[in-house]
């Protein structure tokens, strides 16, 4: 994240922050709200929904193409949003962030656009950790041009194997393609070292920062690579809006991923010719609400003591791996040095299913399922997880709460 933010280390006053974010204060089942799936989406602070009415309610317009006051409001509004993206990841250019739905198509568009330089034989290097955002588009390549996928393995800890990283590259990789953070075991990957083994051979770099952007600074400069992709709505802002940060050289030898207007220059039944970085990647009307919202909920998080609500997270995850640890029956899947706020978690004898159904009535918003990583599921032998999430709004109450709920299902079930 940008420089900008403050660094000061003030104590993390929780009850102030959740005050933003009105979502919190209701109850569930006749218990107080508990959301700890926040790797799944994240809340929305006040900032941003009040944004988002306003947008509709008094600037609504389509942008880029108006001449009255309406459209040059939402123009100005919706590309200073994209001028917080960039300075947000330190991206050197707007030109290098396009808008997209999300990561997902965020990884799509690289995979069909960068992808069309592909050629049967060539290698993209993915790892056992991935979300499936980051493995299906390369399959679906693989099914158009017959590159071939090299997969880096995990450890039992839940880390990436780093030293059968430079044994995967050949003369015919193109690409590596890994995530900065897991959503299913919360490991934070050494990026740094990955990316400098990938220079080495001079291989593009693309980081599926989806978990990343919520928890970490987030600099693609200082980070060196060639793709970031994230969601808007897994950091505080709305969904349906997403960022891909491209290295703009990149972006420049890549052809448009879709057709339409806004991505035009000139356009004759003979030819047409591209809009420049980065409109050429944003065909038709975009969500200029969400990227609005977005930058909205970046300036929220400008505006917070970062380095105090990331202590608070470290310490919301360490009270959360000591409590479960000492539930019963629970084992953690994902012991990784460096975690995000998250834990995954099995118990002896009872489905994450019907462990998350009894989290529920008591309050506690987590996730059970395969968390759409199942190589990561199949490596571990577990159908599933049940995963509790945090960001900087939740307390340890909230975990001591999930602990307590979590020894009461054992009882109940195993
Ligand atoms: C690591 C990771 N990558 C990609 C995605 C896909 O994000 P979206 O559904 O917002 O496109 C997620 C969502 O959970 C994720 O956690």
């Amino acid at each position: 994240m940008s420089a900008i933010l403050s660094t000061a280390t003030a104590p993390w006053d929780v009850e102030r922050v959740r005050r933003d974010f009105p979502i919190l204060d209701q109850q569930v089942h006749g218990y107080p709200l508990a959301y700890l799936d926040n790797a799944a989406t994240t809340q929305k602070p006040r900032v941003v929904l009040d944004t988002l009415e306003h947008y509709y309610r008094h600037d609504n317009a389509n942008v880029h193409r108006g001449v009255h006051l309406l459209a040059e409001r939402a123009t100005g509004d919706f590309e200073a949003a994209r001028e917080s993206v960039r300075r947000f990841i330190n991206a050197r250019s707007t030109r290098e962030i396009v808008f997209v739905r999300g990561t997902t198509e965020a990884i799509n568009l690289v995979a069909s656009s960068f992808g069309q330089g592909l050629r049967e034989g060539d290698e993209v290097i993915l790892t056992a950790m991935e979300h499936h955002a980051n493995i299906v588009p390369w399959q679906l390549l693989r099914e158009r041009t017959g590159i071939v996928l090299r997969v880096l393995p995990i450890t039992p800890a839940g880390e990436l194997d780093l030293d059968a990283l430079p044994g995967l590259f050949s003369t015919r990789t193109r690409l590596l393609a890994v995530t900065h953070a897991s959503n299913a075991l919360g490991t934070i990957n050494p990026i740094t070292d990955i990316v400098s083994v990938a220079r080495e051979h001079e291989v593009p770099v693309l980081l599926d920062g989806a978990q990343a952007v919520p928890h970490l600074r987030v600099d693609v400069q200082a980070l060196d690579c060639d793709f970031y992709a994230f969601s808007g709505h897994k950091l505080f802002g709305p969904t349906g809006i997403g960022v891909l940060y491209g290295r703009e050289s990149m972006l420049e030898a890549m052809p448009p991923y879709q057709g339409g207007g806004e991505m035009i220059r000139t356009v004759s039944f003979e030819k047409t010719t591209f809009a420049g970085l980065p409109h050429r990647f944003e065909a038709g009307t975009p969500d200029i609400a969400g990227a609005i919202g977005l930058g909205r909920a970046i300036e929220y998080l400008e505006g917070l003591d970062w380095e105090a609500a990331m202590a608070h997270e470290a310490r919301l995850l360490d009270h959360a791996t000591q409590s479960l640890e000492e539930v019963p029956g629970l084992r953690i899947i994902g012991q990784a040095r460096d975690k995000v706020a998250l834990v995954s978690f099995v118990m002896d004898d009872v489905h994450p299913h019907d462990m998350g159904t009894i989290l529920d009535h008591r309050g506690l918003a987590v996730r059970a399922g395969h968390h759409c990583a199942m190589p990561v599921m199949t490596y571990f032998r577990v159908p599933a997880t049940s995963r509790a999430s945090m960001a900087f709004y939740n307390t340890f109450e909230e975990i001591d709460r999930l602990a307590d709920a979590l020894r009461y299902a054992r009882e109940l079930l195993a």
